[in-house]
């Protein structure tokens, strides 16, 4: 039997998510030690998971018989607060969870998605995998830095648009949107999907504008700066229309209560949560200055992560396997190519190692 004839024409379209090499693939490929291997490819916290949060998680699997609260009603509360937000919060099986849910709701064959690129390409998944059309409007390039295309996002407004994502801090540029660009998104009156995983590391949220605006969404993660990348929590903050939309269309128990527990735990950790800023926000300096001073393009960045170019060097990524520093190759990202990659930034020894790494090689 052939499969292929009874799946539907926008599953078979959908590419395939690809994720950062793991230290076990670079290990058997360029046969090298595990413990001789660092992994900057995925923007995880470097330090791991907040202690009190394994603790919570670890309390939470003495009730693993019992269904989690499907609402997630204490982390939602404890969110609020975070945040210090009077909107709703979803949360979800990480934020791709969320995002999916978000699609779902809005997206249907014929329709389509406007996508500031070169950016997280799991947006344009979504969209094809619902039946919609992913438009891509390039980020501006400037010496140091990417800025978003605020006119041309506007321009390309048309009446099948349904979605706008924007990504802020944008991954992989490492560029934030201004409270006034969003603003002028927003009045489009389109649905406004702003992707905050990486908020922690700049210097604001936008997700308070969800008070004011029916229209905008706002995304977030535990995966990032929190470190809990493994267990799966992420969240939304909306208005009350679009949250009831959310449950109906969710899974009922998407978030296990070790996940739950853990996430709230994490929430009141605040002083692993600003040491995991501090070292990401001093590692992107240094790394960026070195990277600079070796005479590479670095771009300014609001996250965890750095972009950088070495220009008439498409086969850095490879190199940087073969010493054993894993980064994330961009050349498949809209706009940018082999010469870019992306680096996660590490403990201090990591930063250094990798910048040394770099040196050798250019
Ligand atoms: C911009 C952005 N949004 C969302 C995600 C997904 O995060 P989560 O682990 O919460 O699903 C990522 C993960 O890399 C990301 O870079």
């Amino acid at each position: 039997m052939k499969l292929e004839k009874f799946v539907k024409k926008s599953i078979s379209n959908v590419p395939l998510y690809v994720s950062g090499k793991t230290i076990e693939e670079i290990a058997s490929i360029y046969g090298i030690e595990v413990d001789n291997i660092i992994r900057l490819a995925s923007n995880e916290n470097p330090l791991g998971p907040s202690p009190a949060a394994l603790e919570a998680a670890e309390e939470a699997l003495k009730v693993s018989h019992l269904y989690p609260d499907p609402e997630a009603k204490d982390l939602c509360s404890a969110l609020k607060e975070y945040m210090n937000i009077n909107s709703e919060i979803v949360v979800g099986n990480g934020s791709d969870d969320v995002l999916e849910q978000i699609v779902k709701i809005f997206v249907e064959y014929g329709n389509s998605a406007l996508i500031a690129v070169p950016t997280f390409s799991y947006y344009s998944i979504l969209v094809k995998m619902y039946g919609g059309i992913p438009y891509n409007i390039p980020l501006k390039k400037g010496k140091n830095s990417f800025s978003f295309d605020v006119n041309s996002i506007l321009n390309s407004v048309e009446s099948k648009t349904k979605l706008i994502f924007i990504c802020s801090p944008n991954n992989p540029t490492g560029n934030s949107i201004s409270e006034s660009e969003l603003e002028e998104i927003l009045e489009t009156e389109k649905v406004v999907v702003l992707d905050e995983a990486y908020k922690e590391f700049s210097e604001s949220s936008m997700a308070e504008l969800t008070e004011t605006y029916s229209n905008l969404v706002v995304t977030g993660t535990f995966s990032k700066a929190f470190g809990l990348a493994g267990l799966r929590a992420g969240y939304c903050a909306c208005n009350t229309a679009l949250k009831e939309l959310i449950l109906k269309v969710k899974q009922p128990f998407n978030v296990s209560f070790v996940a739950q527990n853990a996430a709230l735990a994490a929430l009141k950790d605040v002083e692993h949560l600003e040491r995991s800023v501090k070292l990401a926000r001093n590692g992107r300096e240094y790394i960026i200055k070195r990277a600079r001073g070796l005479g590479l393009k670095a771009y300014d960045s609001q996250g965890n992560f750095v972009l950088i170019k070495v220009e008439g060097k498409p086969e850095i990524v490879e190199d940087l396997f073969r010493k054993g520093i894993i980064v994330r190759g961009c050349g498949s990202f809209p706009g940018l190519s082999e010469e870019y990659f992306r680096v996660s930034v590490g403990l201090e020894d990591e930063n250094k190692m990798f910048v040394d790494s770099l040196r050798e090689i250019v």
